[in-house]
């Protein structure tokens, strides 16, 4: 179904003053924005209006309970066009989201044509640097003006585009983490939603202060498996063997994590899904046959890890093992991203121009 979306274009575009040379992570917004309202019953008021402050009652009830819930997604220019990646993908993890939060589930409707519109609009600033591109937040937040728990009866939805560069320069040192965790059985650790990264920067902060990067979570009833990172999924290369951790209601199903295995699968490499315990990263890795570990997410895309810190010693796995798994992934998945390298499943969806000016 067509909504009506109302279109509300900045007079004032600041367009002019973005250098896509030196853009970084998540500074620099885009002009405009996509909002949505949820009245209880409907969303409605569906529209494009200048990137701007939103006014919050201090009494808004996601601020106090939580009920927040987000997307991390990208649009890429190539060949003079712009082009989102498995954009059904966010949609369809976002309404989990909002299920396990006891939020409204958004209409794919109305995800796809705010989202479309919205990224046709701000074309421009999708940058066509090396290594860049236009990173999108949708999200979702409680909007009542009520003290007290219980499910908001109003949302709000917004999505909001940033043009970005890597968010992770250099592979990363992680700490094994073994007493604090990110998620329980029949907790949120599957759902996007803010309080999980709230509650991870305690531990992240300690591991950051002991010369790492990032905790590697572990499980948390026994910390002997791997979980993710908290912004990636894990992976190992073990002899010949490529090892991620299965999903579980305790980790994020990355949407580049799915892209990984099925680009692996069509190089030729099985991927095994299963539990991965740190005793045998630790074996594997004095035996010789820990090769290479890489994480994988949407802001980070791919990255390689140095290795790992745990029990007060760092298994160095860059130093005897290679990158050239993860090296070659990284090519094909940046190729079908940059229309270099063929869409083998289909992945890439080009928004139309109907209301944006040429890139
Ligand atoms: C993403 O990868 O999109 C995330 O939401 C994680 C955050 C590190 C930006």
């Amino acid at each position: 179904m067509a909504h009506k979306i109302n279109i509300y274009k900045t007079q004032n575009s600041r367009l002019a003053e973005f250098d896509p040379h030196n853009i970084g992570f998540g500074k620099i917004f885009t002009d405009h924005m996509f909002v949505a309202d949820y009245d209880g019953k409907n969303w409605t008021d569906l529209r494009i209006e200048p990137y701007s402050q939103i006014q919050l009652s201090p009494a808004t009830s996601a601020l106090h309970y939580g009920q927040a819930i987000f997307e991390g997604m990208k649009a890429f220019s190539a060949s003079g066009e712009v082009w989102l990646f498995r954009p059904k993908e966010n949609w369809k993890r976002l309404n989990t989201s909002a299920k396990r939060m006891v939020m409204p589930e958004l209409p794919e409707d109305i995800f796809m044509q705010g989202l479309t519109a919205l990224v046709d609009i701000d074309r421009q600033w999708v940058p066509g640097t090396d290594g860049s591109s236009l990173y999108i937040r949708p999200f979702m937040f409680a909007t009542d003006e009520h003290v007290g728990v219980r499910p908001s009866e109003k949302y709000k939805f917004i999505i909001f585009c940033c043009p970005v560069g890597p968010y992770y320069n250099n592979p990363l040192r992680v700490k094994v983490e073994e007493h604090y965790s990110r998620s329980a059985p029949g907790g949120t650790g599957f759902a996007k939603c803010s309080g999980n990264y709230g509650g991870s920067l305690f531990a992240t902060k300690k591991a950051q202060e002991e010369g790492f990067d990032q905790v590697l979570w572990t499980d948390p009833v026994t910390h002997e498996f791997v979980e993710e990172t908290g912004t990636t999924n894990f992976f190992a290369v073990i002899g010949k063997n490529i090892v991620t951790p299965d999903l579980s209601e305790n980790l994020l199903a990355g949407i580049t994590r799915d892209s990984a295995i099925k680009l692996l699968n069509h190089m030729g490499y099985e991927v095994e899904e299963r539990p991965l315990s740190i005793l045998e990263l630790k074996k594997e890795f004095h035996n010789g046959n820990l090769k290479e570990l890489f994480i994988t997410g949407t802001a980070a895309t791919l990255i390689n890890l140095v290795g790992f810190g745990h029990n007060h010693h760092f298994f160095d796995v860059m130093a005897q093992g290679d990158t050239s798994i993860s090296s070659s992934l990284k090519s094909l998945l940046d190729g079908i991203r940059y229309g270099q390298s063929e869409d083998v499943f289909g992945w890439m969806q080009k928004v139309e121009q109907e209301l944006g000016e040429p890139a």
